[in-house]
C-alpha cells in the first residue's frame, strides 16, 4: 500500500512512518520541516519515505500537488499545530492549521480517485467537557474551551460535514488522547519535560500535579489509525460519513501528573520526588476519558501495554538513546515487540 501521512516529520508521523514502512508499505509526507532534536531527525525518517515534502498544509495549491504527486491509496491526516499552551499563544495560526488545513486537505482528497481511505485525526479534547465521570462515547457533543480544542473540534466537525455532503473516499475521524514513547521533543509535554530533569538530576518541576491524565503508548495509539484505515479499505466499517472513532487508553492508565513523575523517577533510579509548580499555567480541560467500545467490538482494536510498561517502554527508550543506542533502532526494535504482542494476543 501506499500512504501519505501529514505531520510525518512530526512525533506520531515519525513513529508511523517507521512501522508502515517496516511492513513494507510505501509512505509519503507532507509536514513542515522537523524540529531540531526530533526523532524524525535523529532516526533519519526521511530516507525511508517515497517522498518527503515540506510544506505548509495553509497552502491549499501544495496540499493539492502533494495528493496528486504522492497518489496514494491511504491518507493519513496528522499535521496540525497539536499543544494547548501553544493554542493560547498562536491561536491564529493554530486555526488556520488545524482548521483550513483539514480544509484543503480534504478539498484534495476528494479530487483523486486513487485514494481508499481518509484517517482525520482529532483529540479526545473535541468534547464538551461535562466532567462526567464515565468515558465520552462518539456520539456526545463537542466543544472545546481552549483554542486547541475548539480548533480540532472544528476539523472534527468539517470532516464528517464533507464526507456527508461531498462524498470522496471513504473517510473516519480517529480521536485519541495523550501519548507517550520515546523520542518526543515537544516542549510543554510532560515526559520530554520529565526526561529533561532526569537526565541533569533535577527534581521535575510540574505544571498541574494533581491533575489526572490518561496515558496511552503512542503504538497502541497508532495501532487504532492503521487498524482504523484497514477498516476502511477492506469495506469492514463504513466510511461515507466519516464517523468518529475513539482509541483511548485503559483505566488503570488514569493516572496523577504527581504520580506519572514519582513513577518515572523512581523507574530512572532518581528520588522519586518532584519539585513545586513550575512553568506557565493556562486553563486545560480537566479529565477526559473515552470509551472505546466501538473500536474494541467492530475493528478487534485494544491497548496491549499498560500504563506502566508504556512508562517503562519509553523511559528505556530514552534512557538508551541518551547511552548511545540508535535512534532508528531503538524505535524499530519497540515496534517489532509491539507487534508480536499484537499477533500473540499479549497484553502486557
Ligand atoms: N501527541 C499527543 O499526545 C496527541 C494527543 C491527541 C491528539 N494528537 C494529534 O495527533 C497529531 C500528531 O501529533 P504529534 O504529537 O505527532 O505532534 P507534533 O507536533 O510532534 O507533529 C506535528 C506535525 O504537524 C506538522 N505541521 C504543523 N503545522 C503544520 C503546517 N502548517 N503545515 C504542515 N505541517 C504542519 C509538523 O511539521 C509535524 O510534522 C496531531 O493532529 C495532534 O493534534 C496528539
Amino acid at each position: 500500500m501506499r500512504y501519505l501521512i501529514t505531520g510525518h516529520t512530526g512525533f506520531k508521523g515519525a513513529w508511523l512512518t517507521l512501522w508502515l514502512t517496516s511492513q513494507g508499505h510505501e509512505v509519503c509526507g507532507l509536514a513542515l520541516d522537523p524540529e531540531p532534536g526530533s526523532l524524525f531527525e535523529t532516526a533519519d525518517i526521511g530516507e525511508l519515505c517515497a517522498m518527503d515534502v515540506r510544506g505548509d498544509i495553509r497552502d491549499a495549491s501544495i496540499v493539492a500537488t502533494s495528493l496528486k504527486d504522492a497518489s496514494p491509496d491511504v491518507v493519513l491526516h496528522l499535521a496540525a499545530q497539536p499543544l494547548v499552551p501553544e493554542s493560547y499563544r498562536r491561536p491564529r495560526w493554530t486555526m488556520e492549521t488545524n482548521v483550513m488545513g483539514t480544509l484543503n486537505l480534504l478539498e484534495a482528497v476528494g479530487g483523486q480517485a486513487s485514494i481508499q481511505a481518509l484517517v482525520v485525526v482529532t483529540t479526545d479534547k473535541v468534547y464538551r467537557n461535562v466532567s462526567q465521570r464515565e468515558g465520552y462515547t462518539e456520539s456526545d457533543a463537542l466543544g472545546g474551551n481552549d483554542p486547541y480544542s475548539a480548533s480540532k473540534a472544528m476539523a472534527d466537525i468539517l470532516t464528517h460535514s464533507w464526507a456527508t455532503s461531498f462524498g470522496g473516499p471513504p473517510t473516519a475521524i480517529a480521536r485519541a488522547g495523550n501519548v507517550i514513547g520515546g523520542g518526543d521533543i515537544s516542549q510543554d509535554r510532560l515526559i520530554p519535560d520529565l526526561v529533561k530533569s532526569l537526565r541533569k538530576d533535577e527534581a521535575p518541576r510540574l505544571r498541574y500535579p494533581d491533575a489526572v491524565r490518561p496515558w496511552q503508548h503512542v503504538l497502541d495509539c497508532l495501532g487504532g489509525y492503521i487498524a482504523l484505515a484497514d477498516a476502511l479499505v477492506t469495506g469492514t466499517v463504513d466510511g461515507a460519513a466519516g464517523d468518529a472513532w475513539n482509541f483511548g487508553p485503559d483505566v488503570d492508565s488514569f493516572v496523577t501528573v504527581g504520580e506519572v513523575a514519582s513513577r518515572a523517577s523512581r523507574y530512572w533510579g532518581a528520588s522519586g520526588s518532584w519539585g513545586g509548580v513550575g512553568g506557565e499555567v493556562l486553563h486545560e480541560a480537566g479529565l477526559l476519558a473515552l470509551d472505546s467500545t466501538k473500536a474494541q467490538l467492530t475493528l478487534g482494536w485494544h491497548n496491549k501495554l499498560s500504563f506502566d510498561n508504556a512508562l517503562a517502554w519509553t523511559l528505556d527508550w530514552y534512557k538508551a538513546f541518551h547511552t548511545g543506542a540508535s535512534a532508528r533502532e531503538l524505535t524499530r526494535q519497540q515496534i517489532s515487540d509491539f507487534s508480536r504482542f499484537a499477533s500473540s494476543g499479549v497484553s502486557t
